[in-house]
């Protein structure tokens, strides 16, 4: 038999397997470099506000990830308790993404709008005031640590710089420029940038009249899976 001479000989059999593996490397990694883009079109994303991007720093600070994943699996059991499985759409002005491989907790990508401020603020304070059995540690320094907007509009600018999705930047610099403001008002009662940020909420979070990290991570929380409805997307198939 031929592939005797293969099995007997370390290198042959090492050089066609080094072969065997390139060419599938190949095969699959391709044709994504024809695809003009891999994210599906969605309506409804835009990039984080000014305070939602506070708090997703805070919860990348508190490694919130480390028990909390950011994506639904197309699985039955998950959509049934989460809701609509993620696209990819959904994480495109993630930078870093926070899909998460590690479940002690919940999937957070849908989680806003599911309890009231008040409950989001109570169960970060101290998780067991109202899940008895909850393993969360608790975040209650965050209605102390007040947030300073000077100087956020860098970041804006910054993550212009990180992330393109070939429709140019992320963030106008209408948006750089009013970055502080912007913080502000959306921490205020009646603040309203929806005219920059569709979809935005506006409301006093943690009941403070400062600006503490507990309004921003709240305000994050409560956006997260909100911008887009998923009831009117409909799968693409084609590809
Ligand atoms: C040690 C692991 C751990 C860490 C770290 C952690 N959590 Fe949790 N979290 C849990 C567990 C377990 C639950 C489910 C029990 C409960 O509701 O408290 C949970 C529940 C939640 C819920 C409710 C989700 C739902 O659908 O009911 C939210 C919101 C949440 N966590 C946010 C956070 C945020 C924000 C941080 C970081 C500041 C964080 N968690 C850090 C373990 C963790």
């Amino acid at each position: 038999m031929k592939h005797e001479v293969i099995e007997k000989n370390a290198t042959l059999l090492l050089i066609f397997s080094l072969l065997v593996v390139t060419i599938g490397g190949i095969v699959q990694i391709v044709p994504l470099f024809y695809l003009q883009n891999t994210i599906e079109k969605v309506e409804g994303m835009r990039p984080y506000t000014p305070l939602e991007l506070a708090g997703r720093n805070i919860y990348i600070r508190e490694g919130c990830y480390t028990c909390h994943s950011q994506m639904i699996r197309p699985f039955r059991d998950e959509v049934e308790r989460y809701g609509h499985y993620s696209l990819a759409a959904e994480s495109q002005y993630d930078h870093p993404f926070q899909w998460g491989s590690k479940r002690t907790g919940p999937d957070l990508a849908r989680v806003g709008g599911r309890y009231s401020d008040d409950w989001q603020r109570e169960h970060l304070a101290n998780p067991r005031n109202v899940v008895p059995e909850s393993v969360m540690p608790g975040y209650a320094y965050l209605y102390d640590k007040e947030i300073d907007p000077k100087g956020f509009g860098k970041h804006l600018a910054a993550l212009n710089l990180t992330v393109n999705n070939g429709n140019g930047d992320m963030y106008s610099a209408e948006a750089v420029e009013n970055a502080e403001a912007d913080m502000v008002a959306q921490a205020t009662d009646g603040g309203d940038i929806t005219g920059r940020y569709p979809k935005s909420q506006a409301r006093n979070y943690d009941g403070d009249p400062r600006l503490t990290e507990m309004d921003a991570l709240v305000a994050y929380l409560q956006m997260l899976g909100t911008l887009v409805d998923t009831s009117t997307f409909k799968a693409d198939m084609s590809r």
